[in-house]
């Protein structure tokens, strides 16, 4: 059967003036529905591109997207993304940047059912009491609630987060990935989560797609985190398996770093 997420072959060539840049190529990768993936990968081996291919904001050179047995072709509401910076407009407050997403998505629904949606999700992500803020108000941290608000509110098919808490200090952001565990228990959507915290991808994800370097970056190794959810960070942390998990992903990492052209070094 095939799978409810399917890159295929995937792959991506930039035009640059010094001629055509392979940067990912031969990506291969199933998920099943409801299944939390997090992308590890050196800093530009490619793993950015592989993401926004797939929320379709950036061309597909080679190979394709299936999401929910549909070939994916261009941006849609259907997959809910969330950056590095919320990217939030800063006139509306927090409750209408959400909202922006959900009148597109639930047209169908009343204004009132609508409205329903837009505050249960920001109550979800502890925003209950900063709705009609805007983001020039709000700390980081609470902007980045409102993106994750944001997305999981279109119910999407699949959410996309490419190192949505990079920019947090340590606290915030163990604060931050309680919010998106507690809301993902909830709903189970399929996520795709790029992140270069071994810590992080072990307490989130199902599975852990490990990318090599680049140039044409591909799937490396993948390790199945078999960790019983709702996940406690402290006691998941003190287990052998944690120990063994995190040993996996640093030494892969370790032996990137290794195998790097010496050119590289400098930059
Ligand atoms: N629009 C572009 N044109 C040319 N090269 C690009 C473009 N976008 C990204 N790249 C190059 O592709 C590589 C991978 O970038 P990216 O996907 O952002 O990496 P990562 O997210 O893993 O850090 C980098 O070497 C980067 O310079
Ligand atoms: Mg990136």
């Amino acid at each position: 059967m095939a799978g409810y997420f399917e890159a295929i072959n995937l792959g991506k060539t930039y035009k640059t003036p010094g001629g055509d840049a392979v940067i990912v190529q031969g990506f291969d990768l199933e998920m099943k529905e409801g299944e939390f993936v997090c992308i590890i990968g050196h800093s530009g081996c490619g793993k950015s591109t592989v993401l926004s291919m797939v929320a379709g904001l950036n061309e597909i050179t080679e190979g394709s997207v299936i999401l929910g047995g549909r070939e994916i072709d261009g941006a849609g509401p259907d997959r809910g993304v969330v950056f590095q910076a919320p990217c939030l407009l800063p006139w509306m407050t927090a409750r209408e940047n959400v909202m922006l997403g959900v009148e597109q998505v639930f047209y169908h629904a009343t204004k009132e059912e609508r409205a329903q949606i837009g505050e249960y999700y920001l109550a979800a992500v502890g925003l209950s009491g900063a709705m009609d803020k805007r983001p020039a108000e709000l700390s980081g941290g609470m902007r980045q609630r409102v993106g994750l608000a944001r997305a999981f509110a279109l119910s999407p098919k699949m959410l996309l987060l490419d190192e949505p808490f990079g920019m947090l200090d340590k606290l915030t952001k163990f604060e931050l990935q309680g919010v998106l565990l507690d809301l993902w228990n909830r709903e189970r959507l399929t996520a795709m989560m790029i992140t270069h915290d071994v810590d992080e991808a072990i307490y989130l994800a199902d599975r852990v797609v490990m990318m090599t370097n680049g140039p044409a970056a591909s799937v490396g190794d993948v390790l199945t985190i078999d960790l019983e959810r709702p996940r406690d960070r402290k006691a998941i942390m003190t287990t052998d398996r944690y120990r063994q998990y995190r040993e996996h992903l640093v030494g892969f990492l370790e032996k990137c770093e290794l195998e790097r052209p010496v050119h590289e070094e400098a930059a």
